[in-house]
């Protein structure tokens, strides 16, 4: 019964843990991470954080969709450092795709 007891309790305090690591940037609906601030001065000036996130993929992925901003879209030229930290910031966190609804 102790045991069982044990479980849950730690269960609980899991899962509270993990609410507490994802908190959600209230003007982007971004996930609060390292690397937010760049894709809030590089990315969200010109479309919204939903806009981003229905995309999903990796390291290489984000980077090619970076590119693809600067070659097509007008997005500015990035230093090493921003561009390391949006691409790092959406492989970790937009890994996979969002379902979310750009309407709202
Ligand atoms: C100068 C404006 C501008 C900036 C800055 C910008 N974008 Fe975009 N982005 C656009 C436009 C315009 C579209 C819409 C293209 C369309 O209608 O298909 C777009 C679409 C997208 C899309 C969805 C379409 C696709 O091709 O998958 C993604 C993902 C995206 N942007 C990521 C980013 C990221 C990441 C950054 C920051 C590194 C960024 N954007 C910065 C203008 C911009």
């Amino acid at each position: 019964m102790f045991k069982i007891t044990l479980f849950i309790i730690s269960t609980i305090i899991a899962t509270a843990n993990l609410q507490a690591d994802t908190q959600i940037d209230f003007t982007t609906d971004l996930i609060i991470d390292k690397g937010l601030s760049d894709v809030k001065e590089n990315c969200t000036v010109c479309h919204t954080g939903r806009f981003i996130v229905v995309n999903g993929g990796d390291q290489k992925f984000w980077k090619a969709k970076t590119k693809t901003m600067q070659s097509a879209y007008g997005l500015w030229d990035l230093d090493e450092t921003a561009e390391t930290n949006i691409v790092n910031y959406l492989s970790k966190n937009y890994s996979k795709k969002v379902n979310v609804s750009l309407d709202d």
